[in-house]
């Protein structure tokens, strides 16, 4: 008799995230350094790309706490995260909902999990907060919504587990990536590529050009000191200018389609993937 072998569950996203890599990845493996030691992600959102490489030592930073706070939980509580996710799942309707929404919770346990809750059932799984930091994305049309997705958290978890998280602005990794074992991975808000580009405002703070700057000068620092650096942004002007200024390699990735009434617009957009190496 065939034994039936448990169905392995890989780590892999826990959180819907805007412009989560997953679809990217396959493109990205090419361009991906051979050797290092640590792992670094300074935007860390949905984390695509960490779990796909499941490093044995990395660092993790976002500068949204509320994130943070739910990867921390679902690192050192797991089992607790899911034991509130199930009554989320019990209790969820519209009315439900919309308290949950406005109440951040007491806890850390209680906002990691609220987190998870309202990114599974909110609107196209958005983060958006309003000026007092208030997150005020409306329910979203899910039949059926997948609440607590336990054996995928449990893998995030094992994947987590090692790892170091925080909260910081990207600037922070300078503290941390010194050589040529480091290599360091940014993902960060995308600078966009016309005035009617669709924007999310990932936190209550948003990426403008002198960011974009910023992050290149880090990224340059890194370089100098051997640290490998990848970065992923938009293809335009302003980013193209930025890294091409400090000599980086610059390749087009094939995204995804451009939506527009106009089918005879719609195409292929190219995003960047950029290297130091
Ligand atoms: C494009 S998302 C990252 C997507 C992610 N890599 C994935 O695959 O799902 C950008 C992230 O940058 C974070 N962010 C925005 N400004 C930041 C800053 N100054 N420092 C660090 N993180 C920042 C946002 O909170 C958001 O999670």
């Amino acid at each position: 008799m065939i034994r039936q072998l448990p169905k392995k569950t890989y780590p892999r996203p826990f959180l819907k995230w805007a412009g989560g890599k997953s679809r990217l990845i396959q493109q990205y493996i090419p361009h991906l350094p051979k050797n290092y030691k640590t792992y670094y992600e300074p935007f860390i959102g949905g984390g695509a790309v960490f779990f796909y490489l499941q490093p044995p030592a990395a660092a993790l930073t976002d500068i949204n706490a509320e994130l943070i706070t739910t990867y921390r939980c679902v690192r050192d509580q797991v089992e607790e995260v899911i034991c509130l996710l199930r009554e989320h799942k019990v209790r969820h309707n519209r009315d439900y909902y919309y308290a949950v929404r406005a109440n951040s919770g007491n806890t850390e346990l209680e906002q990691a999990a609220r987190l998870i809750y309202l990114n599974r059932t909110c609107f196209n799984g958005l983060y958006r907060v309003n000026s007092k930091g208030q997150f005020n994305v409306p329910l979203g049309r899910y039949e059926n919504p997948n609440i607590c997705q336990e054996d995928s958290l449990r893998a995030a978890s094992a994947a987590l587990a090692s790892t170091d998280i925080r909260q910081a602005d990207f600037i922070d990794v300078l503290n941390y990536a010194t050589s040529s074992d480091d290599f360091v991975f940014c993902d960060p808000p995308y600078h966009p590529i016309s005035n009617t580009s669709y924007f999310t405002s990932y936190s209550q703070n948003s990426f403008n050009e002198k960011d974009q700057e910023r992050l290149r000068n880090t990224c340059a620092e890194l370089a100098n000191r051997g640290v490998k650096v990848m970065i992923s942004n938009s293809d335009c002007e302003l980013i193209r200018n930025l890294y091409q200024q400090i000599n980086f390699k610059i390749y087009p990735i094939a995204a995804a389609r451009s939506i527009n009434s106009n089918t005879k617009k719609r195409g292929i957009i190219y995003e960047l993937l950029i290297t130091s190496y």
